[in-house]
């Protein structure tokens, strides 16, 4: 099994979309029993919430099921339980390379690294942007990205 994890700063808004947006990709492929997912914030305010209404929306309106996904936070042990921890922006990665300190852990990445040519290399806050669409192509784009490394690498 490969174990991957999204990380944003709230868990609301950019990880949450990832994570369904990577896991109807998972489904397409026939690979959901071989890859997990799942997403976490390195904040805790929206602990137990689900995603934002933005977020919701435009999942919704691709057709891509949010169902039962809930903020939670980052914990330490999550750097050791997955295979590919995925950052949406530096912040969250430099968050996430102090959580790992000089354990042995997962591959810690940015989303942005998997899109060749990308002029940007973070996902853009949509809770602060209100554009969520932006958001949206950026995060397919990555995903699809990511899944094409994770085949390579893996042997799926
Ligand atoms: P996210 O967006 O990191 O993409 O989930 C945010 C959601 C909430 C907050 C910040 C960013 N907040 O400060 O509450």
């Amino acid at each position: 099994m490969v174990n991957v994890l999204f990380v944003c700063l709230g868990n609301i808004c950019r990880s949450p979309m990832a994570e369904a947006v990577f896991r109807n990709m998972l489904n397409d492929a026939g690979l959901n029993d071989k890859i997990k997912v799942d997403s976490a914030g390195t904040g805790h305010w929206h602990v137990g919430k689900p995603p934002h209404e933005g977020t919701r929306q435009v999942l919704n309106d691709k057709g891509i099921s949010h169902e039962g996904i809930k903020a939670r936070q980052v914990v330490n042990t999550d750097v050791v339980n997955f295979d590919y921890i995925i950052a949406m922006d530096a912040e969250n990665l430099g968050n996430l390379r102090r959580i790992a300190g000089y354990k042995q852990t997962g591959y810690i990445g940015r989303l942005l690294d998997y899109v060749t040519d990308s002029k940007i290399e973070d996902v853009p806050d949509p809770y602060y942007t209100g554009n969520f669409d932006e958001v949206y192509d950026l995060i397919s784009s990555g995903c699809r990205g990511l899944l094409e490394t994770i085949r390579r690498e893996k042997h799926l």
